[in-house]
């Protein structure tokens, strides 16, 4: 664990750093002040989320090394640049006891769109796990429950229902982060009446565009998505390249916007989810949202190129 003071000069050091990026880096620049940040429907209900979103898994998780600062800062850009759907999972109540410290601040308390999950198997460790957001997120009502990676769902999903009736979550789904939970992902979906499906969906990884998408968009399910880095690698894999110049033709100004404007481009997708601890990369992806997405032709021809790295 580092000392307080030592994560104080860090998180000033990375503050300073975001602020020579965003006069530097084109692909980081601060959104314009005037300029709404893009929205989408849940078209369950009319109500527009901004279509990036924050995957809070790594700063999290670095909380017990790092502690909070960093966390409180990208989720202080997302607002800042017009951002406002968070999503979490539930880890130790240490770690979220702190992660809800910081949720519970005026400035992210009402104005985060906060979605949560079960990870677990278990009716009982289920709902000890509703419980803990419940109480450490500070929201006695979730914006969105999800049943994570489809574990145990039959056992979770009558409580996740309940839930919903009685006014603990807003909206229900379920998530999928590989392929092979695809087919049953799908049979869940024409099955069972639900808010939100949470998939699988990048340039490397465009499966979800075949079934999961078009079946999304015919049953009215609101889409958020993960993995638009595949956790990471995919820079790996594009470091050595260089960005073609045709990505300009879509507004495109970085490997990361490349991915993201992908996934943005299919309209069945409400919000793309993007994991970061910095907040210089987080305002480099919000930032895929603005200017213009590549057409079906231009995706081909993405999807073509990243197959060769
Ligand atoms: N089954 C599930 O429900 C499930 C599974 C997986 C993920 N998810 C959700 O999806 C979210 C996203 O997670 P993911 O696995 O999909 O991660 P990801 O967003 O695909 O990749 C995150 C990685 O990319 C790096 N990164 C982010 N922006 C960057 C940029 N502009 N330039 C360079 N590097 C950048 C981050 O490092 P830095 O910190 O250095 O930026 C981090 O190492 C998760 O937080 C979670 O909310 C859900």
């Amino acid at each position: 664990m580092k000392s307080d003071d030592t994560n104080r000069r860090e998180f000033l050091t990375r503050l300073a750093g975001l602020g020579a990026a965003l006069s530097l880096s084109s692909a980081a620049r601060a959104l314009p002040p005037q300029q709404a940040f893009p929205t989408r429907d849940i078209p369950g209900t009319g109500e527009r989320l901004p279509i990036v979103g924050f995957g809070s898994s790594k700063p999290v998780l670095e909380i017990p090394a790092e502690g909070t600062e960093p966390l409180q800062a990208v989720l202080g850009t997302l607002l800042d640049q017009g951002g406002r759907v968070v999503d979490t999972s539930p880890r130790t109540v240490e770690i979220d006891r702190e992660f809800g410290q910081i949720l519970t601040r005026p400035r992210f308390q009402d104005s985060l769109f906060l979605a949560a999950k079960i990870n677990t198997e278990g009716e009982e460790a289920g709902i000890a796990q509703m419980r803990q957001s419940q109480q450490l997120f500070g929201r006695p009502t979730l914006d969105l429950l999800q049943v994570e990676s489809l574990r145990d769902l039959d056992v979770h999903w009558p409580n996740v229902r309940a839930w919903k009736d009685s006014g603990e979550a807003r909206y229900i789904g379920v998530t999928v982060s590989a392929y092979r939970n695809f087919e049953r992902l799908e049979a869940f979906m024409r099955n069972e009446p639900f808010d939100f499906v949470h998939v699988n969906y990048s340039v490397m990884e465009p499966l979800a565009e075949e079934r999961i998408l078009p079946l999304a968009q015919d049953l009215g399910l609101a889409v958020l998505t993960n993995r638009p880095f595949m956790n990471g690698s995919y820079f790996g894999r594009v470091a050595p390249h260089e960005l073609p110049a045709w990505a300009a033709e879509f507004d495109c100004e970085s490997w990361a916007q490349f991915s993201l404007k992908y996934v943005l481009s299919h309209p069945a997708v409400t919000c793309a989810l993007t994991e970061t601890s910095n907040p210089v990369h987080l305002v480099e992806n919000m930032n895929s949202a603005l200017g213009r997405f590549p057409d079906e032709a231009t995706k081909r021809r993405m999807r073509e190129l990243v197959s060769t790295f």
